[in-house]
């Protein structure tokens, strides 16, 4: 039998860049995350995920890789590298690492070869391609199709020397590779393996579900109001993914033990995960799907949408449901691309911060699949207070905001507005370790800053502090390596349409939960069913159990019960 190990993890990702600096340079290094191990492992932690920490020129912060086979200098080195994970695996945890490999950096040896000349014998390897029929390279509408970039602008840049363009996703320092080439494959193979070969426990993959392309490029639909045509139909879920992933499973997963794979798919349907996580088809073991952090967006990205928790639901029951019998769940509210959950779908002020913390945690962890915390939610770290465009350096969100202002006429204020609320700086903001100086992140200057509410929340008062988050979270992960109802229960959803309380039970057996987390500032009472009084309260977030059913703002409850 397979061993499916994972379902009963709890994963941690680590942000390098952000997490620890050792040496003073104002930016993460593995020496930092080295110091910090037993933080993680007093939390209950089975698999850390590392985000990039390969050679980069750091343009999407090392999701732009320019040597796959070796260590960014400013982190440390392979043999740092190999304490680091010694380390982890002396700890009794599990070591993931961030495959990227849906484009490299454009000062990849693959691409400088590729970019040489129409001859090259890589050309092939990433999709140059010539300008639109009947038009001049480099004129207006000449690129080969409308898509535009994520990161803002064009997907399409002009070499000049060749007179052709190249296709880039997201930034242009981030040319898509061609996995239509079997070398192209063979040699993201060969590397995977050198990776398993050292003694890693598997990967997570970077937007795994765009490397097949449609063939030829389509345009893609052109709105009102937008300079490029969406592409997405052209690249999400193309027509070779499965081939491409089970050609993967066999070259690099097959007749190992023990790995854990998880692909980041934006725009995954549960249909297709179904395929995708299905461990009789061979792909991967789970999805990083993206409906439930998509649940406050409209169609106008510079609209904010406030939640509607109903609709958050119906998101989460669906994946619940549609993945119960075939495939398995990743479960996560933040991640180094999305605001923080406390300050998006909880309450950061000062009275709720924790309370809503935690419920939060509740409510995710005690879904069916495996849940994924990212640096710094342990503590309820909150978003970045921002007050101008000058303070955020991720490329997506001067990307964006430079198209949106400057070429489409946006206002700078309700951009700003909706980039406080969800630009993705407010993630990578310096780990919040203690409350000297950058919040004990760095001796040096940060390369971003600290969140000023760092003398507050930060490490070592929450592991001093045993009603902190951090120690509520240790409790989650004990549940899930206790608790086998937690792990394998069945799901079902209560009060659908209640528009303050999330609530559904999980059962094994004889053995039933009931989970109940107030999204709300407000005291509710919860519609529970007769059956349910004289249930063990396992754990609640707050001093007092809730009386009568009637739960305090921002609380949560797991009660659980043997059926006869
Ligand atoms: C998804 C990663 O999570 C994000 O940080 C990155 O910018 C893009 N993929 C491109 O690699």
């Amino acid at each position: 039998m397979t061993d499916l190990w994972w379902k009963s993890a709890v994963v941690y990702q680590i942000y390098p860049r952000s997490f620890a600096d050792a040496d003073g340079d104002g930016m993460g290094d593995l020496r930092g995350i080295i110091d910090h191990l037993d933080h993680l492992a007093g939390l209950g932690v089975d698999v850390i995920w590392l985000s990039p920490i390969y050679p980069s020129p750091q343009d999407d912060n090392g999701y732009d890789i320019s040597d796959y086979q070796d260590i960014e200098p400013v982190f440390g080195t392979l043999e740092i590298f190999d304490e680091l994970l010694a380390g982890v695996h002396a700890r009794g945890m599990k070591l993931i690492m961030d495959l990227v490999v849906n484009h490299s950096s454009d000062e990849h040896k693959w691409f400088l070869e590729s970019r040489a000349g129409k001859d090259s014998p890589k050309r092939d390897w990433y999709w140059w391609q010539p300008a639109r029929e009947g038009l001049e390279p480099g004129t207006p509408g000449a690129e080969p199709t409308n898509w535009g970039s994520v990161f803002g602008g064009s997907a399409w840049e002009l070499d000049e020397k060749t007179g052709e363009y190249y296709l880039h996703l997201f930034s242009k320092k981030q040319p898509d590779l061609n996995w239509e080439n079997p070398e192209v494959r063979s040699a993201v193979y060969e590397m995977m393996n050198w990776w398993l070969d050292r003694g890693i426990d598997g990967f997570r993959m970077d937007v795994i579900n765009m490397i097949s392309k449609v063939v030829p490029l389509p345009d893609g639909r052109l709105t009102a109001g937008s300079l490029y045509g969406d592409g997405s139909a052209g690249f999400i879920n193309g027509p070779r993914i499965h081939e491409f992933l089970q050609e993967m499973h066999r070259e690099v997963f097959a007749g190992r033990d023990a790995m854990l794979t998880v692909g980041e798919m934006p725009g995954v349907t549960v249909d297709e995960a179904k395929l995708f996580t299905d461990p009789a088809r061979g792909e991967v073991d789970m999805v990083f799907q993206f409906d439930h952090v998509w649940a406050d967006r409209g169609d106008d990205p510079w609209l904010l949408m406030p939640l509607q928790l109903t609709n958050l639901k119906a998101i989460f029951n669906r994946w619940q449901a549609g993945l119960a019998e075939v495939g398995w769940n990743s479960l996560y509210w933040n991640n180094h691309d999305q605001p923080r959950a406390v300050s998006r779908y909880g309450d950061d002020s000062a009275a709720y911060r924790v309370a809503s913390a935690k419920m939060l945690g509740t409510v995710l962890h005690l879904h069916r699949g495996t849940p994924y915390i990212y640096q710094g939610e342990e503590l309820g770290m909150t978003n970045y207070p921002f007050r101008t465009i000058d303070e955020f350096r991720d490329i997506e969100a001067l990307g964006q905001y430079a198209q949106a202002v400057d070429l489409e006429g946006r206002s700078p204020d309700e951009v700003l507005t909706v980039l406080r609320a969800r630009g993705r700086d407010n993630a990578r903001t310096p780990m919040q370790w203690n409350a000297t100086a950058h919040a004990g992140f760095t001796t040096g200057t940060p390369w971003l800053a600290a969140n000023p509410n760092y003398p507050e929340i930060n490490a070592e008062a929450a592991r001093a502090d045993p009603d902190s988050v951090y120690h509520y979270y240790r409790k989650l992960a004990d549940l899930r390596h206790t608790e086998p109802a937690v792990v394998d229960g069945d799901f079902t959803m209560l009060l659908p349409n209640h528009e303050q309380l999330y609530a559904y039970t999980r059962r094994l057996d004889n053995t039933e939960l009931l989970v109940i987390g107030n999204f709300s500032g407000d005291s509710v009472r919860a519609e529970v069913d007769e059956a349910w009084s004289g249930a063990d309260l396992l754990l609640t977030n707050l001093p007092e159990a809730p009386e009568d059913w009637t739960l305090a703002p921002w609380q949560a409850v797991i009660y659980k019960r043997s059926l006869g």
